[in-house]
């Protein structure tokens, strides 16, 4: 039991009324359409540069076939948003990560979204799930306290069972992230992830409880190196997330970190790295996104954020080229505002009431909510995802 750190039990799950999705019944297409102009909307009010991405054109006959042949070569890029691939994988790596997505899910629903993203269809090509509304922790920078209240109604695990069969599988994601508040306060829900979509979920964590096997990845939440954490995250969290992935390592588990830098822990990002590479399997880097004017959290774009990118993509050149997730167009992406041109329509992301959150994963299904400020956005997956669709200065460009 984690008596120091709150809960480690299932939180309290309510009787929520009838429920039901309007999405439930729509087909897949009609479902990734209303999806796409939803969230497309809540952008387009806050952020009125919103610049719709145009994927590709296709015209003549030859430009079709050139197409065809772009495609095959750009086959690596889009196959390296596979779940657990390395940043600089070899093709044995690729036959792998194929392998192991295949052995659990059918190859029709890669060859889905592969031919989506040809095509220059908007559809989801991940998902991501808030399955609680609460959390042991209350870290300062966390967008969690300025858009929720804690609040009950929780679904069951058997209702997610049947969200994920209405939503995520009926629109054939490659991969959904598993959420919170701390999702880990609810570890049933997490099996049914776990077994509804094998090889195809991660769970973001905040470290502090006993992580169980699943049939995906691991992220911890990491803030800096020990004072610098606890200090965001609270007393005694680091020394605690720290053994909780040795144990899980030790067992045979695999972890991944993620660091979401800010003012407060930017100077400890290259220490973090050397700390923990060895440790946990891989790290991934995003910055800290506002969501009020003038937050002190924020790091500005300029000097200071190009120095700390500079390190990492240099420990990725010298040291150690797998240990950072992120590849180096992703990285470049993160100096500036490319907000922009934020593919949000790419995750279906729910909150824990399974309603549709806008305009990303870090907004809300509720419009009156304070939103995230897109111009100073460093949240990763979205522009990562970006930056593994377009070649570097393509992405860069648009
Ligand atoms: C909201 S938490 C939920 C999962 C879990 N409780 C945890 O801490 O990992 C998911 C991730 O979002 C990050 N995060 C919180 N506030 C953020 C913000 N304003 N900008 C970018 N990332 C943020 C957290 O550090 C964490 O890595
Ligand atoms: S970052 Fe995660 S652990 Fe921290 S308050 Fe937010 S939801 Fe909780
Ligand atoms: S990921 Fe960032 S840029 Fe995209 S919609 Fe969310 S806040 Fe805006």
């Amino acid at each position: 039991m984690e008596e120091d750190l709150g809960l480690e039990v299932e939180s309290q799950t309510q009787t929520v009324g009838p429920f039901q999705r309007d999405y439930f019944d729509w087909p897949e297409e009609e479902l990734a359409r209303r999806f796409v102009e939803q969230v497309s909307a809540g952008r387009l009010k806050q952020d009125g540069t919103f610049v719709d991405l145009k994927l590709k054109q296709r015209k003549s006959l030859t430009k079709r076939v050139h197409d065809v042949y772009k495609d095959t070569v750009n086959l690596p890029s889009l196959l390296k948003m596979l779940p657990g691939l390395p940043t600089d994988p070899t093709p044995m790596d690729y036959l792998h990560s194929v392998r192991n997505f295949m052995s659990d899910n059918k190859g029709a629903d890669l060859f889905h979204w592969w031919k989506n993203l040809r095509d220059g269809v908007k559809t989801p090509l991940f998902g991501s799930a808030d399955i609680l509304n609460a959390c042991n922790l209350k870290c300062v920078h966390c967008y969690w306290w300025t858009t929720r209240e804690p609040t009950a109604g929780e679904l069951s695990p058997e209702q997610w069972r049947t969200i994920i069969q209405n939503s995520f599988k009926k629109l054939r994601v490659a991969n959904v992230t598993v959420v919170g508040g701390e999702p880990m306060l609810r570890k049933n829900v997490v099996q049914v992830f776990s077994e509804e979509l094998k090889n195809r979920m991660s769970v973001v964590t905040n470290g502090t409880h006993k992580l169980v096997p699943i049939n995906g990845l691991y992220y911890i939440s990491i803030d800096g190196t020990e004072e610098t954490h606890n200090h965001i995250r609270g007393p005694n969290t680091h020394a605690k997330i720290k053994q909780n992935v040795k144990n899980f390592v030790e067992t045979g588990g695999r972890v991944n970190l993620n660091m979401t830098l800010n003012t407060l822990n930017y100077k400890t990002v290259m220490d973090v790295i050397h700390e923990w590479d060895g440790i946990a399997g891989r790290m991934s880097v995003q910055f800290h996104t506002p969501f009020i004017e003038d937050d002190p959290l924020w790091l500005p774009f300029g000097e200071e954020r190009n120095k700390t990118i500079d390190s990492i993509i240099e420990y990725g050149e010298k040291e150690n080229k797998r240990f950072v997730i992120n590849p180096k167009e992703h990285l470049e992406l993160m100096r500036g505002n490319w907000g922009y041109k934020c593919p949000n329509w790419v995750i279906f992301a729910l909150d824990y009431r399974g309603n549709i959150k806008m305009p990303c994963c870090m907004g809300s299904a509720n419009e009156n909510s304070l939103q995230p400020k897109c111009d100073k956005c460093g949240i990763a997956p979205y522009s990562g995802v970006l930056a593994g669709l377009f070649p570097h200065e393509k992405a860069l460009a648009m």
